[in-house]
């Protein structure tokens, strides 16, 4: 399959399995950039199903990020309790006050400016470029790092692959629905291109997988041993 068969097949298998997540748009709909950089910055460190009710809670309490600014920013920290790595939640705050008070409360549209800001390193500038602005930014966590070993038979140990998986992953991401293709994979790799026991027999990509085609997927990523 080419490049544009795979992000076609990703996207039309997202577009009937995705999942539901309170930060996720009916289909068409353009993303709040608050609402994508709150849930990419909890999602740092965090799995999905803890996020949503944190993200859910931020969200009624302060419905915009100027209404974050204003926050003392005790009452943050004491909001992000349980979620852990609270330097994210200083850095969210720090953050927000910036956005709010120096630019208008409108986050920057690529991927250079956003990392200028607090918290905000190169996977989430990334995902947020990706799925607020709609920028063909090439966006790899660790779930896309273990479908790229697999689709293309890396055998390199991590974390020595990351420079090679996350060229792969480039070469894989199409000009448009960047947003939707960056949480498509995502999704693939927490869904079926799972760690153990991949569901490989509903995956859109399994023509395609060189691992499986090899029976070899459940054994990448390669770890070096510790
Ligand atoms: N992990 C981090 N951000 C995500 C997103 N937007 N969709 C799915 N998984 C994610």
């Amino acid at each position: 399959m080419r490049p544009d068969e795979l992000s076609s097949a990703l996207l039309a298998w997202y577009d009937r399995d995705r999942r539901i997540l309170p930060w996720r748009y009916a289909p068409g709909l353009t993303a709040d950039p608050y609402h994508v950089w709150l849930s990419e910055v909890m999602l740092q460190q965090t799995t999905v199903a803890a996020v949503i009710p944190y993200f859910l809670a931020f969200t009624h309490r302060w419905p915009r990020v100027e209404d974050l600014a204003a926050a003392p920013v005790d009452d943050v920290m004491a909001a992000w309790a349980g979620l852990g790595y609270y330097a994210r939640a200083r850095n969210l705050h720090a953050c927000a006050r910036l956005v709010a008070e120096w630019r208008g409360g409108r986050f920057p549209d690529d991927e250079a400016g956003l990392r200028q800001l607090p918290g905000i390193g190169e996977y989430t500038a990334a995902a947020i470029a990706a799925i607020a602005f709609g920028r063909r930014a090439v966006v790899v966590d660790g779930n896309v790092e273990r479908v790229m070993a697999r689709m293309f038979a890396v055998l390199e140990p991590l974390p020595a692959a990351k420079p090679r998986l996350k060229d792969l992953a480039a070469s894989l991401t199409p000009g448009s629905r960047a947003g939707d293709y960056a949480q498509a994979v995502m999704d693939l790799g927490a869904t079926l291109c799972t760690p153990r026991s991949p569901a490989c027999g509903l995956c859109p990509w399994r023509p395609a997988c060189r691992a499986q085609g090899l029976g070899i997927a459940e054994t990448l990523p390669a770890k070096v041993a510790k």
